[in-house]
């Protein structure tokens, strides 16, 4: 076995976070597997109500992953071809995808270089008559400025919808991420801060017409067994990975300050390297560091020296949005958008995960430290 002295560092250990609730995982597994409802069990709609509960919102939807989410929520708001939405270069692909999938156009705008969302002052000038919806990212767990962009969106009649994929739990001016748009959409892939054992996703609403809307979208527009009131997909959340999110969702509040109190011991042991930027709390958000990203000059060589010494690090993202080869009929080119372009070339994702050792920590910064730009 390996000197745990040298032991590689992932970026994210998801078998830790397993050993650590792996009795309560178990027996809700085999729960699921004894009554064998494997599509639509009592466990999808128990963690429905719990995570809306969890959101502070009236309503979830539980779905297949969380582009699926954006894409429903799209559908069901009604947003399609001619409608253009407003998001952010620099997120997750999916993002955009959705905005493509129901036939409208993403419309993409720059982040605040300080906090890396969406502003309400970019996205009120990014605003057309086509303008329908737009789409905040809460990237890395971080909150974007939802009172200011929901004022924005009120007075210019659009909709919102939050991409919480990155961001469970997190909160800007005491209010959850999830209950300020008119939907939000939340990824549970296996390596967000509420994680299934696959893929699943969900959509959350204080719009009852709108959640029904989604329900019936999400399972072939089923009004009822035989009875398909519209044309809908099959998207709907697996009873097995509901029954492993209802165990996590105990667990998540107690998970975010892990991770939070990782993030502050990163701050004051890197603060001292002068070509490091350190991520920064937006004024009244509480970030819930899905990722702890840091940004340097020296990104390539820090990258390969943190890899060649076993520390998982990742770049989220490398190539902005509108530089993507997938978007290029919307015809952007470099310098469209510099903030995230700058971002692309310069940030990097250390080791966050809430069951990383005090040892482990020490060993990623040490091993910074070591690094000589
Ligand atoms: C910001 C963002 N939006 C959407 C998604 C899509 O979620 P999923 O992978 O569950 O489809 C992700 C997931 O990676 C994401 O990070």
């Amino acid at each position: 076995m390996r000197d745990p002295a040298t032991r590689p560092i992932p970026l994210v250990d998801l078998k830790a976070q397993y050993d650590a609730i792996k009795p309560e995982i178990r027996a809700a597994i085999d729960g699921v597997l004894d009554r064998s409802q494997f599509i639509n069990g009592p466990e999808v709609s128990d963690f429905e109500g719990r995570f809306a509960a969890f959101c502070d919102a009236g309503f979830a939807v539980g779905v297949g992953n969380g582009t699926d989410a954006l894409t429903l929520a799209l559908k069901a708001l009604k947003v399609g071809p001619g409608d253009e939405v407003i998001t952010t270069a620099n997120t997750f692909i999916a993002t955009a995808e959705a905005i493509v999938a129901v036939g409208a156009t993403p419309v993409f705008v720059d982040v605040d270089p300080a906090h890396f969302n969406m502003t309400a002052a970019g996205l009120s000038a990014a605003i057309t008559p086509k303008t329908r919806a737009a789409i905040p990212v809460h990237l890395y767990g971080q909150p974007a400025p939802m009172a200011e962009i929901m004022d924005v969106a009120k007075r210019r009649s659009i909709k919102v919808i939050e991409d919480a994929a990155q961001a469970h739990g997190a909160a800007r001016d005491g209010k959850r991420v999830g209950s300020w748009g008119d939907a939000a959409t939340f990824s549970f892939y296996p390596s967000k801060n509420l994680g299934a054992y696959g893929d699943a996703g969900a959509v959350v609403t204080n719009d009852e017409d709108l959640a029904a809307a989604i329900r019936m979208l999400r399972d072939h527009g089923r009004a009822h067994k035989h009875l398909h009131e519209c044309v809908g997909v099959n998207s709907r959340l697996d009873t097995l990975q509901a029954a492993v999110l209802g165990v996590k969702l105990g667990r998540v509040e107690e998970w975010n300050e892990a991770r939070r109190a990782v993030a502050a011991k990163y701050d004051a042991a890197l603060g001292k390297f002068p070509w490091l930027n350190l991520p920064a709390q937006a004024p009244g958000g509480k970030h819930v560091y899905h990722l702890y990203v840091i940004q340097s000059d020296r990104r390539e060589g820090l990258r390969r020296h943190l890899s060649d010494s076993g520390i998982g690090v990742g770049i989220h993202y490398p190539v902005p949005l509108h530089l993507q080869p997938a978007f290029r009929t919307l015809g952007h080119g470099a310098g469209d958008f510099p903030v995230s372009e700058r971002l692309a070339g310069s940030i990097l994702s250390l080791p966050m995960y809430p069951e990383i050792s005090e040892k482990q920590l020490r060993r990623v910064v040490q091993t910074i430290a070591a690094f000589n730009p």
